[in-house]
């Protein structure tokens, strides 16, 4: 699995008297076999494009996006999105929403139920297959989207912010869970986040990006979330010189970008 966006731009056209605006500039980024890549950056700095773009709902205004060889030119099966809000269909049940995206790809009930609840397993929602998803709390709503996502088996899962609205202790429980969905699965991550502890713990490689126009403007390869998942507490890993030397390292990039904004 190789994911390659080579010298990528995007340029949102001039529309209702605003100019155009130039929100990806020469974006180079290879999201290998397994990476969890990790996207951080002010707001505004292009994240979400880029992750419209490998989605395939955007297309560059020059250089290329490709899986494996092949052009991305459109949203398929071997790439799935996990949105900021649940985008979860209220009137389902956990199980139906779970399985809905397998229904449109127009497998049968009996296969349907059986890939639905191996990931409603894996993410810790057995038991509540028959609820209705708007009596589940925001982080177990999360965790549906979540289980949807993967139920198409995708080569890459997509997240813009999946952790961004729920509070401090169900975030970091559902960090931990996102680990080991990663380490069960061995898919490969785009992960987008605001949180500089975030980003440090969870990916593999984190880009920093710079706002207007939106680029890469730092790489670090990471080993917490390996370390994570080797054994060592997430507590342990948060509190540990290393993670604190590099979390003042980006942070006084992003500081440096907003007084330079
Ligand atoms: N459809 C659009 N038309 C015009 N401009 C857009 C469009 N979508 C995004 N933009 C602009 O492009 C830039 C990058 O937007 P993007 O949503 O990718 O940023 P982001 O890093 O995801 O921000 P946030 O952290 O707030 O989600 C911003 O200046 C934004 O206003
Ligand atoms: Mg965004």
């Amino acid at each position: 699995m190789a994911l390659v966006i080579d010298d990528v731009s995007v340029i949102y056209p001039a529309a209702n008297g605003r100019p155009p605006v130039e929100a990806l500039s020469k974006i180079d980024l290879t999201i290998g076999p397994g990476d969890f890549v990790v996207a951080l950056g002010a707001s505004g700095c292009g994240k979400s494009t880029l992750l419209n773009l490998i989605a395939g709902f955007l297309a560059p205004s020059s250089g290329s996006l490709t899986l494996d060889g092949s052009p991305i030119d459109g949203p398929g099966a071997d790439r799935s999105v996990v949105f900021q809000k649940h985008a979860l269909l209220p009137w389902l049940n956990v199980l139906d929403n779970v399985a809905f995206g397998l229904k449109l790809q127009g497998i049968s009930q009996q296969n349907r139920k059986a890939i639905a609840e191996k990931f409603i397993g894996l993410l810790g929602l057995s038991g509540f297959e028959q609820s209705p998803v708007y009596a589940l709390s925001g982080g177990m709503q999360q965790r549906v989207g979540i289980a949807r996502a993967l139920t198409c088996e995708p080569k890459v899962l997509l997240m813009d912010e999946p952790l961004g609205a729920l509070d401090a202790l169900t975030r970091e429980k559902a960090q931990e869970l996102i680990l080991k969905i990663w380490d069960d699965t061995r898919k490969s991550m785009f992960f987008i986040t605001h949180s500089v502890e975030e980003a440090l713990f969870m990916g593999t490689h984190l880009v920093v990006m710079s706002p207007r126009p939106g680029r890469i403007a730092h790489r670090f390869d990471l080993p917490f979330s390996r370390r994570y998942l080797a054994g060592e507490t997430a507590r342990a890993l948060k509190a540990s010189p290393d993670f604190i030397r590099i979390r003042e390292e980006v942070l006084s990039i992003i500081f440096a970008d907003e007084e330079a904004a």
